[in-house]
């Protein structure tokens, strides 16, 4: 049997929550991972550093005692954020980042930036400052393709706003196409990034297997395949300026399975034995523990987590549902085998 022992890596890219779902969804990562930086769409959203801390305080007390993980927060950039807010998020020793959503791009994103001329003088803080921006990386015109938007998103808006900013340190988050792959292989160290479990597993195709299926979609929504086999590409180099981040968001069951489903796939539960399973696929095992342990901890400037983590290869049969309060959350591959698990 195989075994894997890894440092423990750090999750860059993860919905928690609030209340009862928090409470619910966090021992899931707090098992696999040390860190992870928190997403801040909440609604209403965490915009001020002391809505940051305040939710920070929350996700502690939800962390089992024997499970030490640490959040890393982040804020959620809108129109009225103000240098000021920029200049306390770099003092901030629990904020790390700030997170940049065009309105109406993703779940709770309406109150997101609708105009990137407005923050102007924020991206400029911030990289005066050296706070990274974390972009949700689409378009949001309704002229363009859904399976466009984030290929549109990187020629229009990206590409120029790091030429208008050449300090600023940004995180193309959760990359889903070979245009991206191929941009942040062409860039300089100071653009990453994260790339999702199940962006690396599954297909578009997924999304329509035998009928359609709410628990697959997410957003940036699941491509086509040569697009997956980029992803893997891009694992299998081993280039320090990708790294883990599974965007796993946990939505109740009824807010999946209805005529308008929600977006986002709740994977925290499974989440390094689907990264095992993603770079088995493509011989690239030795390169697992750096692209979740270490690139991500060095972009923001962490040390390296001291504990370990071991996978082992069983299978095992991933449960139906995880209960919250009196609900359900439903992850993907519910009922289902996989091959690598969590052993200690
Ligand atoms: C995320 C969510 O539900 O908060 N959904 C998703 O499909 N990934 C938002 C996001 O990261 O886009
Ligand atoms: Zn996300």
């Amino acid at each position: 049997m195989q075994t894997l022992e890894i440092t423990q890596p750090d999750d860059g890219h993860l919905h928690v929550r609030d209340g009862a779902t928090l409470s619910a969804v966090v021992k899931a990562s707090a098992q696999q991972f040390g860190r992870a930086i928190i997403m801040p769409n909440l609604k209403p959203p965490v915009t001020t550093v002391s809505q940051a801390e305040a939710y920070y305080q929350r996700i502690c007390a939800a962390v089992p005692d024997d499970q030490p993980f640490q959040p890393l927060m982040t804020l959620y950039l809108t129109d009225h954020t103000t240098p000021a807010d920029i200049e306390q998020v770099a003092q901030s020793p629990l904020v790390y980042a700030v997170k940049y959503y065009p309105a109406g791009a993703t779940t709770h994103s309406d109150a997101g930036v609708t105009d990137l001329r407005k923050v102007w003088p924020l991206l400029q803080a911030m990289a005066d400052w050296g706070v990274p921006l974390l972009i949700h990386g689409e378009v949001t015109r309704r002229s363009i393709d859904v399976f466009d938007k984030e290929a549109v998103f990187i020629e229009e808006v990206l590409a120029p706003l790091l030429d208008a900013f050449p300090r600023l340190k940004v995180v193309l988050e959760h990359i889903t196409t070979e245009q991206a792959v191929q941009f942040v292989l062409q860039g300089e160290d100071r653009l990453a990034a994260t790339i999702t479990a199940h962006h690396l597993l599954m297909n578009r195709n997924a999304l329509f297997q035998g009928g359609i299926r709410p628990h697959h979609y997410c957003l940036p929504i699941l491509k086509r395949e040569q697009h997956r086999q980029a992803l893997l590409y891009a694992i299998s180099t081993g280039n320090p300026r990708f790294f883990l981040g599974t965007d796993s968001a946990p939505h109740l069951l009824a807010a999946k399975e209805t005529a308008c489903g929600c977006a986002g796939m709740y994977t925290a539960p499974l989440a390094m034995p689907l990264y095992a399973m993603a770079f088995e696929s493509v011989n690239a095992l030795d390169k697992l523990e750096a692209f979740a342990s270490f690139y991500g901890a060095d972009f923001y400037h962490l040390p390296r987590n001291q504990r370990t983590l071991t996978l082992q290869r069983t299978d095992w049969r991933v449960p139906d549902f995880y209960p919250v309060a009196d609900n359900r959350v439903l992850p993907p591959y519910a009922g289902q085998t996989l091959t690598w698990q969590v052993v200690a």
